[in-house]
């Protein structure tokens, strides 16, 4: 967690129900990719720290025996459930409504344990010392996230204007200030990095780099893009109070004008694993290892 920054639990409040719509998906291939380089086949046990609406937890389920998705906001585990239900996996999946710092809660031991942008929200030094004690031997911890590119893909030959994603950020910090907004606290310098030198520290091996090719390109309709604004902490609901009818207005302004037909176009990111190990011989030897993220 950044410096002077304390997490509470406003800090995803009132997004999940815009999440599935408003954030753009995973790479098709992760599944597959992650089924290859974990030799994954379909028993063991997932734990999905952080899994919001469920994103990892569903997505990977056939190719584990057990899936437990863990995650502080009641709207996140709630949103879980009901996919769950709709692709039929109740039976399969459990949520449990906890930060990750108050585990093991006795929910046992993991063949996987996969953080999906999730991470850097975390007491990382702590969790990755629990999440160690709850790795079987041979066990992974996995960490996904869209592949942040220094340019943006271009949308130039797609056949709808891009998402302004400039004006939009530019509206947001209109409306809620210069200085990123996360919870009931800011965060002028961004999330903590450091990810690797915490998770070697805590004993884990690595890490394996995956880049799994996003897939092709979407349209996204002005109401897509205002759900994923409504999906990200810095610009969640709430932060708006009495003002956000006004932002939606304005955010709707300037989405249609810059795409007077209503739809966008989008190429999906790339998606980046790094896949750490147990035992000090495991992935980076493998594969030579990779720098760290
Ligand atoms: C950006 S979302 C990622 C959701 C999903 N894993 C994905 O890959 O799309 C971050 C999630 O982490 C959760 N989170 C934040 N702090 C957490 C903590 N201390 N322990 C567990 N989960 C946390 C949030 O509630 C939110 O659902």
């Amino acid at each position: 967690m950044a410096d002077g920054w304390e997490w509470d639990d406003t800090l995803f409040a009132g997004t999940a129900v815009h999440y599935r719509r408003g954030r753009l998906p995973y790479a098709p291939g992760l599944a597959d990719a992650l089924r290859g380089a974990l030799r994954l086949d379909g028993r063991g046990r997932l734990v999905d720290m952080g899994c919001g609406p469920g994103v990892l937890a569903l997505d990977l389920a056939h190719l584990f025996g057990e899936v437990v998705g863990v995650d502080p906001d009641a709207g996140m585990i709630e949103e879980a459930g009901r996919e769950a239900a709709q692709r039929g996996l109740s039976g399969k999946v459990r949520w449990v409504r906890a930060r990750a710092e108050r585990l093991p809660a006795g929910l046992g031991t993991f063949t996987v344990a996969a953080f999906g942008q999730s991470f850097h929200w975390m007491d990382q030094e702590r969790v990755a010392a629990t999440v160690r004690g709850m790795l079987r031997p041979g066990g992974a911890l996995v960490h996904v996230s869209d592949l942040k590119s220094k340019a943006p893909a271009s949308a130039e030959d797609l056949p709808h204007p891009a998402v302004p994603y400039g004006a939009v950020d530019e509206l947001v910090k209109r409306y809620l200030g210069p200085v990123r907004r996360a919870g009931r606290g800011v965060l002028p310098s961004g999330t903590a990095g450091g990810e690797a030198d915490v998770l070697r520290a805590a004993g884990f091996s690595g890490p394996r780099r995956l880049v799994v090719p996003g897939g092709p390109p979407l349209e996204r309709t002005w109401d897509d893009v205002v759900a994923g604004v409504f999906s990200m902490s810095f610009s969640a609901p709430h932060l708006f109070g009495g003002r956000r009818a006004a932002f939606e207005s304005d955010l709707h302004r300037l989405l249609r004008e810059a795409a007077p037909a209503g739809l966008f176009s989008q190429r999906p990111p790339d998606t980046e694993v790094f896949v750490w190990g147990l035992d000090p011989a495991g992935a980076a030897a493998e594969d030579g290892g990779v720098p760290p993220p």
